[in-house]
């Protein structure tokens, strides 16, 4: 994609406090292909409650066309308590669920790292959590989440893990090439390869892919194992790559020793489609408040630049503009120390934007 003029991206601000977090991503994109001398066309489309309220559809078939037809979608959060109670198919994460299949996104990038200004809002202590800087590389279209069969009855429930070996190829090939481009970090592939043949089998392919990879260290662990870790010494981790279920678990853990889940970004990416999101959901708490911070989706925007555009250094202006905030100062609620200033989520954008 690289050499190209003109960039697609989708926007989806959709609920809760998705759209004030994605006007200030927008504008960090503004002032990006400014400074770097590209042109983007940004083209805004409803999902979620926000869709729903107006088409009876969390996700139309013209979002998800547009969706299709770009370079990448930026997407804010979805859902929220009013449409808690709907059908289980007519819910957000039905929609989410069919967003990823549909667009073929196998592969969820969510960095767990801790920023050394906000070491102290950890609810581990300091010295466990400083330096701390993963990748979790979850697999997303497949396993338990889409197996078949599936359903329950008045009796019984039942779901079903797969995997089809050429997911666990591609997965486990994604991993170790980013390990790769990380000066050969260590890869830690996560399974329970003690109880279940799936993650047998997810292991001895993840082991004949790393046969490409000589150079790199591959360490297999158990992932009850390896919650305990997470939280006993997370600076053992350099890129973990493991299953749907257990990556939907780890990182939701991985990323809260961070401290700052308002600050953590991810990637959705597949081979023809990619989709950037925030870690943290729609916040209906402070929705409209400008209380949000929209670090964790400017981040994302970052993330664009790294994965589909290959424009690393606009993806790192972007975080030194974050980090430059930071060293200044500026904190939106969600990541202040008792007694410190607290900024507002246009305060911090800006404050970004003066850095770019
Ligand atoms: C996530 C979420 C989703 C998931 C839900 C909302 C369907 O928890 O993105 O981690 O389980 O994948
Ligand atoms: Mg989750």
């Amino acid at each position: 994609m690289s050499g190209r003029k003109m960039y697609k991206i989708v926007s989806i601000p959709g609920d809760g406090i998705g759209p004030e977090v994605v006007a200030g991503a927008l504008e960090v994109l503004n002032a990006v292909s400014k400074k770097h001398g590209f042109e983007v066309a940004v083209e805004e489309h409803l999902f979620g409650g926000a869709s729903y309220d107006v088409h009876g559809s969390m996700l139309t078939d013209e979002t998800l066309e547009a969706c299709k037809n770009c370079d990448a979608v930026l997407l804010g959060a979805v859902g929220g308590p009013k449409w808690e109670n709907l059908p289980h198919a007519e819910k957000p994460e039905a929609a989410l669920l069919k967003i990823r299949k549909e667009l073929g996104l196998f592969a969820n990038l969510r960095p767990a790292k801790v920023y050394d200004a906000l070491v102290a809002s950890s609810s581990l202590r300091p010295e466990v959590v400083k330096g701390t800087d993963f990748m979790v590389f979850r697999e997303l279209t497949g396993g338990i989440y889409f197996g078949q069969p599936r359903g329950y009855d008045e009796n019984r429930g039942w779901n079903t893990m797969v995997y089809e070996r050429y997911e666990v190829e591609r997965i486990a090939r994604l991993a170790f090439e980013f390990a790769k481009k990380r000066g050969n970090a260590k890869v830690t592939s996560i399974d329970k390869a003690n109880v279940l043949e799936v993650s047998q089998f997810w292991r001895n392919i993840v082991h004949e892919v790393h046969q490409d990879f000589p150079e790199i260290e591959l360490v297999d662990m158990y992932v009850d194992n390896a919650a305990m870790q997470v939280v006993r010494n997370p600076k053992q981790f350099e890129v973990i790559v493991t299953s749907n279920l257990f990556g939907d678990i780890l990182s939701d853990i991985s990323g809260m020793i961070t401290g700052s889940l308002g600050m953590l970004p991810s990637a959705s990416i597949g081979s023809e489609h990619a989709l950037y999101e925030p870690i943290h959901g729609s916040a209906p708490d402070i929705a409209g408040q400008n209380k949000a911070n929209p670090i964790a989706t400017i981040a994302s925007l970052a993330m664009m630049f790294e994965n589909s555009f290959n424009m690393p250094e606009v993806a790192g202006d972007i975080y030194a503009a974050i980090e430059g905030a930071l060293a200044a100062g500026f904190r939106t609620g969600d990541i202040a120390a008792p007694g410190e200033a607290i900024s507002s989520t246009t305060e911090m954008t800006a404050a970004i934007l003066a850095r770019i």
